[in-house]
């Protein structure tokens, strides 16, 4: 990292460069919040060094640059956050571009352990602890950004369900960026350079921190547990694979989203008081899996396959016709997604009761109506878990695919 990238005086210069002239430069300083003002006086800020100890959780890097943007099959990151902006009115297609040519900058340097552009606190970038930042664009950028012939039938906010209680401040956005470390500090730090790149073009309409358990705590490539205590995450496509690649990369649609993706986000919240009325066999009966393993009702291991006709010496089936499992499962293996959901406990002051937490639950899929919606609707009809779970936020973001050195994410929709 030298000297030039993030201190003295030649920041607002190359940021001028980026945001390509004069006149955008005017925009950019306002973007970085007089940052790079502030940074531009008589002492440089010095170097800082990358993490030291190799072999540290924080030492650890993703790739940025590549065909798919990073954080999709990445191994979740112990923390993340997704967040939502609104485009200001007079952000056009052209602001967009710039727009997102900083954001990718950032990114790209962030990620890889190294101080962004006119970087307010350079220190903090040294840690980048597996650090991921993905963009995601909801309806409004992508018309704005190319007409409405652009955007993908399935990027719309989701039919009504009979068990939403959507709350409109969890819902829509036109950009998403989803950050992920395994280190809290740096991904506070990234979300704060990003915003304040983001601020003369965009403003935010909601943000959602969600946590797994910290790396390290549990042998690696354990499921994570949700707050249910349930082993959530057992039976999804695995990253690397043809399956993978089929359920989540998009294979037609819009040229500009080839090799892109889709994220259903919904904000669940899990009724924890009225769990805790329930028996440990009601909890297991609820899913059609035990506690304790994660195994089927029918097995032993967590990666046992169901038996579905099994029944019990009274002559029920052993998983119930509602249980979440059965429900989820689908004859039909072209309505799957990729789940890779996150847990939220928020401030419960208010609500009256001692929880406010749930399940940022994220499904990535190629198609949204023809994986995620049937697969909802079924789930909307009859499954024993909503008794505990509600939806209360709801949003759609098309992932665009990712960029190699020198270009930047969504260049397939914004570029010339
Ligand atoms: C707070 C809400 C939810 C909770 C607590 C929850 C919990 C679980 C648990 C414990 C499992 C079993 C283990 C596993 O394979 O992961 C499971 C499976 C699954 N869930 Fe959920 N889930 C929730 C919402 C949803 C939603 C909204 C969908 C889709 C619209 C969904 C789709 C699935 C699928 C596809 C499976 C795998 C089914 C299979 O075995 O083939 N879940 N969920």
């Amino acid at each position: 990292m030298s000297d030039r990238d993030h201190g003295g005086g030649r920041p607002l210069t190359r940021r001028r460069l980026l945001m390509g002239g004069a006149a955008a430069g005017i925009g950019a300083a306002a973007a970085i919040g007089g940052s790079a003002l502030a940074g531009s006086g008589a002492r440089p800020a010095p170097a800082p060094e990358a993490c030291a100890d190799p072999t540290a959780i924080g030492a650890g890097v993703e790739p940025f640059h590549g065909a798919r943007q990073a954080g999709i099959e990445t191994t979740p990151q112990a923390h993340a956050v997704f967040v939502a902006l609104d485009l200001l009115a007079e952000t056009d297609r052209a602001a967009l571009g710039r727009m997102m040519r900083v954001l990718t900058d950032d990114a790209a340097r962030l990620t890889q352990g190294r101080p962004a552009l006119a970087d307010s606190e350079p220190e903090l970038a040294t840690v980048p602890a597996r650090l991921t930042v993905t963009f995601g664009f909801g309806p409004g950028l992508v018309e704005r950004a190319a007409g409405p012939g652009a955007v993908p039938a399935w990027l719309r906010p989701l039919p009504a369900f009979g068990v939403d209680r959507l709350e409109d401040r969890w819902c829509g956005g036109d950009l998403l960026v989803h950050v992920a470390a395994d280190d809290p500090l740096t991904l506070a730090h990234t979300v704060r350079m990003l915003l304040k790149d983001s601020r003369t073009f965009a403003e935010v309409r909601w943000s959602q921190p969600g946590f797994r358990r910290a790396r390290g705590a549990e042998p690696e490539g354990a499921t994570m547990r949700n707050l249910f205590g349930q082993v959530d995450g057992t039976v999804n496509p695995q990253p690397g694979t043809d399956d993978f690649d089929q359920v989540v990369w998009t294979h037609d649609g819009p040229d500009w989203l080839r090799g892109g993706t889709s994220l259903v986000l919904r904000r669940i919240h899990m009724d924890l008081d009225g769990w805790d009325r329930l028996d440990r066999a009601g909890r297991e009966q609820s899913v059609g899996r035990t506690l304790d393993t994660g195994a089927p009702l029918t097995g032993a291991r967590e990666h046992d396959e169901p038996d579905f006709k099994a029944t019990t010496p009274l002559g029920f089936p052993v998983i119930a016709a509602f249980a979440h499992l059965r429900r989820a499962r689908s004859d039909d293996t072209a309505q799957r997604i990729f789940r890779r959901a996150y847990n939220y406990d928020a401030d419960p002051a208010g609500t009256g009761g001692v929880s406010s937490s749930g399940l940022l639950f994220a499904s990535y899929q190629a198609d949204v109506d023809a994986q995620y919606v049937p697969l909802q609707r079924r789930l909307d009809e009859l499954d024993l878990l909503n008794e505990w779970t509600t939806p209360i936020g709801s949003a759609v973001f098309a992932i665009p695919p990712g960029c190699a050195p020198g270009e930047y994410v969504g260049q397939t929709l914004l570029g010339a």
